[in-house]
């Protein structure tokens, strides 16, 4: 078993610390927020996802995991140190590697020992070439340091799980010496590993990704053509899957993808693209499909109701998806707004996200709309004008389509996630309108 320090405990340095200790290795997870690191200590997560604490627990409890502030005490002996801080999108929509350096450098000043530099953040091809050549600069010891890529991939809300059981590991590295000690570190996992060159893996981590927004465009953009020509896009989606080709998954149509991966590194790979004089077509095609996407729904509304002012507007899930209490990139934080501007009264419900969407739009007066956060779903529709679907959480699923008659003024409902079949709805007398479905 080997000496393991992550740096980083978001998402993926905390989950992947985690999940190393589960198997055995000894790991320290590094982070500059000390209140965040007693908090772990204590065995509770800072992130909200599914299974972490209890294994946060049971491996804090083997002493395989501890946190730290003290790098250098952690980086020091340390057999391998996987790197896993943000890369933030600029605004320009590059990549911002300022948290990579940082780490870099402190990795540079504090090793002791020959040491593998594993990078798990997702970053542009060919930055970690420089990032071995910046800890080479730095170095204060005589020793070995090599970087290699490890990209992840994870998704939010499963990520214990997808760690445990992912479909392929990627490891890039450009020695004999950093594939065996990598392959030797993930042996325990018993996973699939593909071994590639470090900008080959690097490439993988934003070809997969971009792929995957690309799917859910394409079924968007199919979508509203299914609309228009009077086909059902779940089952034109269904028909597809059935072509191995194809697969069944990634296919749901509904207002856009959203979190911390498709917005940034479908923007990133676009980025690097013409950095390098190239026009990634396909990938651009993605982006604006999702952009219209969003308030596509919103749209439809306003032609439908005139006006929102006044209107009691029940607004069903903030988050990205279900599983998480992430709004980066959600239809909701583009589509609120609008509604506010028109004078809407809203009242929105999420059994996670919400104290996380009222830093952003505090409870009460918003410019000329307001907005009250509820705890649970009959609140919302109680005496409602209008309702907007945001994200498919169970508890919102479970809401039967009788409900919406029974509950709101004018039953008239906007689904951005194709949670209902249309002949239910319209036998429950509700005014339904979806994606890709006639209404
Ligand atoms: C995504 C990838 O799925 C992971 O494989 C990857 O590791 C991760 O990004 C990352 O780069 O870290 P995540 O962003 O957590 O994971 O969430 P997804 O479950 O992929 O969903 C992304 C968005 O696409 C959500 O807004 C979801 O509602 C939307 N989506 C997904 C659709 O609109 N239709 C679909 O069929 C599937």
């Amino acid at each position: 078993m080997y000496k393991i320090a992550v740096a980083g405990t978001g998402y993926v340095g905390l989950v992947a610390g985690v999940c190393f200790a589960e198997v055995g290795h000894q790991v320290t997870c590094v982070d500059i927020d000390e209140k965040k690191v007693n908090v772990m200590k204590s065995g509770v997560s800072p992130i909200y996802e599914t299974g972490l604490e209890k294994l946060m627990q049971k491996n804090y409890a083997a002493e395989r995991i501890d946190y730290t502030t003290d790098y250098n005490s952690a980086y020091k002996n340390a057999d391998a140190i996987f790197i896993g801080v943000g890369t933030p999108e600029r605004r320009d929509g590059s990549a911002n590697l300022s948290y990579i350096a940082t780490v870099a450098r402190q990795i540079a000043e504090s090793i002791e020992k020959d040491c593998l530099v594993v990078v798990k953040s997702t970053v542009p091809v060919g930055t970690n070439d420089k990032v071995e050549q910046f800890i080479q600069d730095f170095l204060v010891n005589d020793v070995k340091v090599e970087v290699a890529s490890n990209p992840e991939f994870l998704a939010q809300g499963s990520a214990v799980h997808d760690t445990l059981h992912a479909e392929r590991i990627i490891i890039g590295t450009e020695s004999k010496w950093a594939e065996e000690l990598l392959m030797k570190i993930y042996k325990p996992f018993n996973l699939p590993i593909v071994s590639v060159n470090r900008r080959s893996a690097e490439m993988i981590k934003y070809a997969s990704n971009d792929f995957l927004a690309l799917k859910i465009s394409y079924m968007n953009d199919i979508a509203n053509l299914c609309e228009l020509v009077g086909a059902d896009v779940q089952d034109v989606a269904k028909g597809m899957s059935y072509d191995a080709r194809i697969g069944n998954k990634f296919l749901n149509a509904g207002i856009g993808y959203g979190g911390s991966c498709f917005p940034k590194d479908t923007k990133a790979l676009e980025n690097i693209a013409k950095q390098h004089g190239y026009e990634l077509r396909t990938v651009k095609a993605a982006i604006d499909v999702n952009k219209d996407q969003k308030t596509l729904l919103y749209k439809k509304a306003s032609k439908r109701l005139i006006t929102f002012n006044g209107l009691k507007v029940a607004v069903l899930g903030l988050t990205f998806k279900p599983g998480t209490d992430d709004l980066r990139e959600a239809a909701s934080l583009e589509n609120v707004p609008l509604l506010l501007e028109q004078g809407a009264d809203i009242y929105a419900y999420d059994p996670v996200g919400a104290s996380n969407f009222a830093k952003v739009h505090p409870e009460g007066k918003n410019g000329k709309g307001n907005i009250t956060y509820v705890t649970n779903v009959k609140e919302a529709l109680d005496s409602a004008n209008v309702c907007f679907i945001f994200t498919e959480w169970g508890e919102v699923k479970a809401v039967t389509p009788g409900k919406y008659r029974e509950l709101m003024r004018t039953p008239l409902v906007y689904d951005g996630r194709n949670i209902y079949s249309i002949d239910e709805m319209k036998e429950a007398g509700v005014e339904y309108h979806s994606i890709g479905r006639k209404a």
